[in-house]
């Protein structure tokens, strides 16, 4: 427990976090990976090159931070970053390193301002946020290894398959090197994959939703190439287009994350609205609607370029046979003229407000959300000014949470 007076201490040095909350990450992770370079081998260098993990912690220290009185309030939010950690094998020993750095970045932003009482302060408030995540992410490691054929960290994973899907998208079959049956996970989960790149110093790892609906023999990835290969973010996925092949090794932790179907209802119509690569975890969630022959009514709504850059065409006119009330448009930014031919295309642009309002407009079905950063805004403000509650919209998207807010 926290002392009266370094809540006190704490609270009132929220604003000044706000205002240097960024700038302290940064000095932080510059001097952490300095000290500690193999932790280079955890986190995501692109990630970083970009400040996006920067703002995404420090939104969490400034959110647990003003609510250091009341931390079970921010318990939703250290789950999902849990699964993110337990993902990436994240461990206990790892904290205190980290809380030694931000101190550290603390004291070297505000100079003199940053007071012994201070750092003490935050020292005690880092130690009991720091034991929130990791009593949860202990939870999560056992929960994993305990799981019918489960694991708890990395794990060898052999390529079964490599199945070109579109002109960018290609899925990856995983079976378990050792031959072990996969246990289950629920639909909408993602994997980390761990890959060693030759000439290059450190392991890469990268998230990737599981596309296909849960069987003990494999799992599916399915990879967009980036288009910049000179970039870092196209760094991974180039690699696994141009060398994975069948028969090769990859690292794989356990299935996780919390972006899944709740509170399925015959009732209460499903919505899937992806924009490119953000289709994954809905074959996941579809496939398995199929297998389970659930007896569910959905609108299935992809948006992408055009017919060529789109994954699973085939594969979803097969679900749309198998599933009774399946229904599947399209909407190109820019479709050729055997795109518009497509019996499911409906639209040259994008999801808007107008298109929902007279296609779906159903305020009582759950919708599902999964794309890039700038499709997930307009969607999202487009379901809410058709009149679809917050409650009912759940969405995701690849990357580190920019916004606790929104959460
Ligand atoms: C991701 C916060 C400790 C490694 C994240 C994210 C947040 C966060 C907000 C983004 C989650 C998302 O993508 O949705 C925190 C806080 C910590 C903490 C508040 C301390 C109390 C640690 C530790 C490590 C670590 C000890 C390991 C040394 C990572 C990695 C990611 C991540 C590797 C994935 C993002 C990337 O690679 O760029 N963390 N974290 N974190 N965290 Fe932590």
């Amino acid at each position: 427990m926290l002392s009266q007076k370094s809540i006190e201490i704490i609270k009132s040095t929220v604003p000044v976090l706000e205002v240097h909350g960024t700038e302290i990450t940064t000095v932080f992770y510059k001097n952490m990976f300095e000290a500690h370079p193999e932790l280079l081998n955890i986190f995501n260098h692109t990630n970083q090159k970009q400040g996006r993990q920067q703002t995404a912690l420090a939104n969490t220290v400034l959110a647990a931070a003003k609510n250091i009185d009341k931390l079970e309030t921010i318990i939703p939010v250290v789950k999902q970053i849990a699964h993110k950690h337990r993902s990436l094998a994240v461990k206990a020993e790892h904290y205190p390193i980290v809380g030694q750095f931000l101190l550290q970045s603390i004291k070297e932003v505000l100079g003199d301002a940053a007071t012994d009482e201070i750092i003490n302060a935050w020292a005690e408030a880092y130690g009991v946020i720091a034991d929130v995540f990791i009593n949860i992410e202990k939870e999560m490691y056992a929960e994993a290894k305990n799981q019918e054929d489960g694991w708890s960290d990395y794990k060898n994973f052999k390529v079964i398959d490599k199945v070109v899907e579109s002109e960018c998208i290609t899925s990856f079959y995983l079976a378990a090197e050792d031959g072990s049956f996969l246990p289950a996970f629920i639909p909408g989960q993602y994997i980390s994959i761990r890959i060693s790149i030759p000439g290059e110093q450190f392991l890469f790892n990268r998230q990737y939703s599981l596309s296909t609906s849960p069987n003990k023999k494999h799992y599916r990835i399915s990879v967009k190439r980036e288009a910049e290969i000179s970039k870092p973010a196209g760094k991974i996925s180039n690699y696994l287009h141009d060398q994975i092949d069948i028969g090769d090794i990859i690292e794989a932790t356990a299935p996780a994350g919390e972006f899944t179907l709740n509170n399925l209802s015959e009732n209460k119509k499903l919505v899937f609205l992806s924009g490119g690569v953000g289709i994954t975890p809905f074959m996941s969630m579809v496939n398995d609607i199929a297998d389970k022959q659930l007896n569910l009514e959905i609108d299935f709504i992809h948006a992408a370029r055009n017919g060529k850059v789109q994954a699973f065409k085939t594969e979803l006119q097969e679900l749309k046979n198998k599933i009774a009330n399946f229904h599947l448009s399209y909407l190109y930014d820019n479709p050729s003229e055997e795109d518009q031919k497509d019996i499911h295309f409906r639209k040259t642009g994008v999801i808007d407000t107008e298109w929902l309002k007279n296609n779906i407009a159903d305020k009582n079905a759950d919708y599902y959300v999964c794309g890039p950063v700038p499709f997930l805004h307009n969607v999202i403000a487009s379901l809410k000014e058709i009149g679809v509650n917050d409650a009912s919209i759940h969405y995701e998207f690849f990357g580190p949470s920019v916004n606790l807010e929104n959460e």
